[in-house]
């Protein structure tokens, strides 16, 4: 018997002495609670981790017609979570706050498709990658963009403080006025098909998926070399070593027993380490 549950039959059979001399005082009115002494204690809860996640970013994570947040991100945290022993609650959290949330302990983890980046570790800790991406320009179907350099003097939408944020900003110069920022990346593909800006610059999952799902947009995608490779992290707080072991435990077993793979497959319908980048699943 661990401590834990000594304690708690302790605590049990306590309680169920009080009751007895209640009674035995002649306090009838109040019946005394059936005394469970003879069950078993009940089996600690598993502990229940709070998960952020910016759910507007398909097929990573999205709501469902359910609103049941959804996607690869979620069934890997969910896989992992069932190796390492611990439950899992996604919350629905805007990217803009999402590090916030983490900081100020209103979310235990993050699985956004974070890019980890050195300037990230500063403030935060990263499992080991589970995803690798790149950043990948869309444009209108008759468009001449041929290369990121391209869009320095146009008009580009990223979604605000992502690495396609980055990546525009350091093109276009921090005071450049083209840049035009959205909440999300979704937003920012729709201004595309209005016609607002020239270029959208996101990660390439999620703009091939777009792009796959919105035929009526008419996009096409621009790839170029000059886009330095990211990887996805799960995110801790500073610090949270304990949390950041466990992850990357069940990380490395997912892996290990074909189940990542699984996931993977489910959703960009080859197995990792394929030459085609992340392709649209019309989930
Ligand atoms: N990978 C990019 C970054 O880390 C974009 C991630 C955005 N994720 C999301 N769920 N909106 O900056």
């Amino acid at each position: 018997m661990s401590s834990i549950t000594t304690r708690r039959f302790l605590q049990v059979a306590a309680v169920s002495v009080a009751s007895l001399v209640l009674a035995a005082c002649g306090k009838k009115e109040e019946a005394p609670a059936a005394a469970p002494v003879a069950a078993a204690p009940a089996p600690a809860p598993m502990k229940v981790y709070t998960v952020g996640t910016d759910a507007a970013y398909a097929p990573f994570e999205s709501q469902n017609e359910k609103a049941e947040i959804v996607g690869f991100d979620i069934e890997v945290v969910q896989a992992i979570a069932a190796k390492a022993g611990f439950e899992v609650k996604f919350v629905n959290t805007p990217w803009e706050g999402i590090f916030n949330a983490l900081a100020q302990g209103d979310r235990d983890l993050l699985v956004s498709a974070v890019t980890i980046t050195d300037e990230r570790k500063q403030s935060m800790d990263f499992s080991d990658p589970y995803f690798d991406a790149a950043q990948l320009i869309a444009v209108k179907d008759g468009s001449k963009i041929a290369r990121f350099a391209d869009l320095k003097k146009l008009k580009v939408g990223v979604q605000t403080g992502t690495t396609g944020d980055e990546a525009v900003t350091k093109l276009q110069g921090k005071n450049s006025k083209d840049i035009k920022r959205f909440e999300s990346t979704p937003l920012a593909l729709k201004e595309l098909e209005s016609g607002g800006v020239d270029a959208v610059v996101a990660d390439n999952g999620v703009v091939v998926h777009y792009v796959a799902n919105n035929p009526g947009g008419k996009f096409k995608t621009v790839s170029d070399k000059e886009f330095v490779p990211e990887q996805y992290g799960i995110v801790v707080k500073k610090g949270n070593a304990e949390l950041l072991a466990q992850l990357n435990k069940g990380l490395a077993a997912i892996k290990a027993d074909g189940s990542y793979d699984k996931i993977y497959a489910k959703y960009f319908g080859a197995a990792p380490g394929a030459a085609a980048p992340a392709t649209a699943a019309s989930k």
